[in-house]
């Protein structure tokens, strides 16, 4: 018999990593085998051996952090079925942002085909790479000078002005309810 979930998670400043294992976690409290694991040591074999595929990650500059790869890993093994979930600095309440995100990422047939979810997370300097820093520091003077600012671009501007956590184990309970109901039926 498969196992049921595993959750991949790529995490550079640890959000994504804190919530693949709050949502492991969470569905092994109810019985279901489900395990987190880090990208770096995924296998193509060692996730054939499992029905679900959650591929965790973050938004980095308006893209999906690694999805392409995971994707292409999950379409070349054995296992079931594949879906997604993405960490960010943008709050919850900014809908239309995150819906923006997800159109310009994922094509229309991954948009039905492909369950996704937005988990609002933070900002974390202390755990940043220079690469990171760098980024958001270009990002940040280019902003200043800009005169129609976008919604995002006065989030943004709000945002990294220095480390925050708004991530909460509430956030997981979409993802949860929807793993849950999908190994109820596949049963
Ligand atoms: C260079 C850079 C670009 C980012 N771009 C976005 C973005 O486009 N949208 C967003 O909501 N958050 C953005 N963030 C915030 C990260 O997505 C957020 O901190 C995420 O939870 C980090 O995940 P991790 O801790 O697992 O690495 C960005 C962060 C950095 C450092």
């Amino acid at each position: 018999m498969k196992n049921e979930i595993i959750i991949i998670y790529k995490s550079k400043t640890g959000f994504t990593r804190k919530y693949a294992e709050m949502i492991a976690e969470e569905m092994s409290s109810d019985g279901i085998s489900c395990t987190s694991t880090d990208y770096k040591a995924v296998k193509i074999d060692s996730i054939s051996d499992y029905n679900i595929v959650v591929f965790g990650t973050r938004a980095h500059a308006g893209r999906i952090d690694g999805y392409k790869k995971a994707k292409q890993i999950f379409q070349e093994s054995r296992a079931k079925h594949f879906a997604l979930f993405v960490t960010g600095a943008t709050p919850n309440t900014e809908k239309k942002i995150i819906s923006d995100f997800w159109a310009q990422n994922l094509s229309a047939e991954e948009l039905s085909l492909i369950p996704h979810f937005y988990l609002q997370s933070g900002l974390c300097y202390e755990n940043m790479c220079l690469s990171d820093r760098l980024m958001i520091k270009a990002a940040s003077a280019m902003l200043k000078n800009k005169k129609e600012k976008t919604a995002f671009d006065n989030i943004f501007e709000q945002a990294v002005s220095g480390s925050y956590d708004i991530s909460s184990r509430e956030y997981i309970r979409p993802v949860t309810a929807f793993l849950k109901q999908y190994v109820t039926f596949e049963a």
